[in-house]
């Protein structure tokens, strides 16, 4: 026995138990972004139709395969016996031609079939979402309801959205995973040729089942930050989520009371220019450029799901965002004094 033929079957053995093994760890652990655990309808057509076809393609491999270990073992050459040698047979053509055509016409039925399920157009009384987005960053607007927020979505559990994507500067791409599907954000600038006017948004409609918090973030490669430009989807019960509108349209301490540290915290706020790209609803701050910052107490993160909403990382972002988020277009405002930095963060964390 050579040196190969005793040491291969071995090698193989460890490397399969070492594939496995890596295979298994892909099973262990929390997925917050899994498309394999959709909480919409849409997510679980889309779901149901990726697993059968799995399983098709499937039972043709292992078709395939056992009719080639099949071959592999009636056929193999043995002293003495020729094979029968001949050219060209009309059944075996029009079979290895008919079969595979077969085969992608009953894949293209559930295939289409979901397509158009994806393209529904959403019920008349559907929750309106506008989500633009921008580099790096996601705004979104509730037309019917009058508020904006960026970056963290709610929205009421049981009541079908129709969420309408456009961008305000380069493509980027909507994804929620376990919401269901990707879907472009156009520059409006930029719609494909032949989109219907006056429609300039693409859209995606679903009807969340679970309330949960879910989180995506851009799929298009849209610049130095695009693998920083996350986004939450707070899906809650109807009262939660009217609840929360109320807060974002009358928010309680947008003009703290005098003489609080937050009311210092304001007047700084619309002192050193923030008001120039942000807006708090309630207050003379109307700027557009950046996130809304109405309710920006009550978010998670900030830098679009960049970093927890602490006064450290607060702080550190006002100083200078392009140092935790490369090529951030907020301002820099290395100058704030510690005094004014502390009350504008008081200010913001009491937005809630
Ligand atoms: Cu926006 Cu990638």
């Amino acid at each position: 026995m050579s040196f190969l033929s005793r040491t291969l079957p071995r090698t193989l053995a460890v490397a399969s138990i070492a594939m496995l093994a890596a295979l298994w760890a892909g099973c262990a652990g929390d997925y917050p972004q899994s498309t394999f655990s959709p909480v919409t309808e849409l997510g679980v057509r889309i779901n149901e139709l990726f697993a059968s076809l799995f399983w098709w393609t499937m039972l043709v491999l292992v078709i395939v395969f056992v009719l080639l270990v099949y071959i592999l073992i009636r056929f193999r050459s043995r002293p003495g016996v020729e094979p029968k040698k001949f050219y060209g047979n009309n059944l075996a053509e029009i079979g290895w031609t008919l079969g595979p055509a077969m085969i992608v016409v009953i894949l293209l039925v559930p295939t289409v079939r979901t397509i158009f399920y994806t393209y529904e157009e959403p019920p008349e009384d559907a929750l309106v979402v506008e989500a633009v987005g921008h580099q790096w960053w996601w705004e979104f607007r509730y037309p019917q309801l009058g508020i904006i927020t960026a970056n963290e979505m709610h929205l009421p559990v049981g009541r079908p959205v129709d969420i309408r994507l456009s961008s305000a500067d380069v493509i980027h791409n909507w994804w929620v995973p376990r919401l269901g599907g990707k879907r472009y954000n156009y520059p409006v600038a930029a719609r494909p040729q032949g989109a219907p006017e006056p429609k300039n948004y693409e859209r995606i409609s679903f009807t969340v089942n679970e309330p949960g918090q879910y989180s995506g973030q851009c799929a298009e490669f849209c610049g130095e930050s695009h693998a920083l430009m996350r986004m939450m989807v707070v899906a809650e019960s109807p009262e939660e989520f009217d609840a929360w509108v109320q807060g974002m349209k009358a928010p309680a301490n947008a003009v703290p009371a005098a003489g609080t540290l937050e009311e210092q915290g304001y007047n700084a706020f619309l002192r050193v220019g923030c008001t120039a790209c942000h807006a708090v609803a309630g207050t003379p701050a109307m700027g557009r450029l950046g996130p809304d910052l109405t309710g920006i107490g009550s978010r998670w993160k900030i830098g679009a799901g960049l970093l927890p909403n602490t006064a450290e990382h607060l702080a550190k972002w006002i100083r200078n965002s392009a140092e935790v988020k490369p090529g951030s277009k907020m301002l820099a405002f290395p100058n704030i004094t510690d005094e004014d930095m502390t009350a504008i963060i008081a200010y913001l964390q009491s937005l809630r």
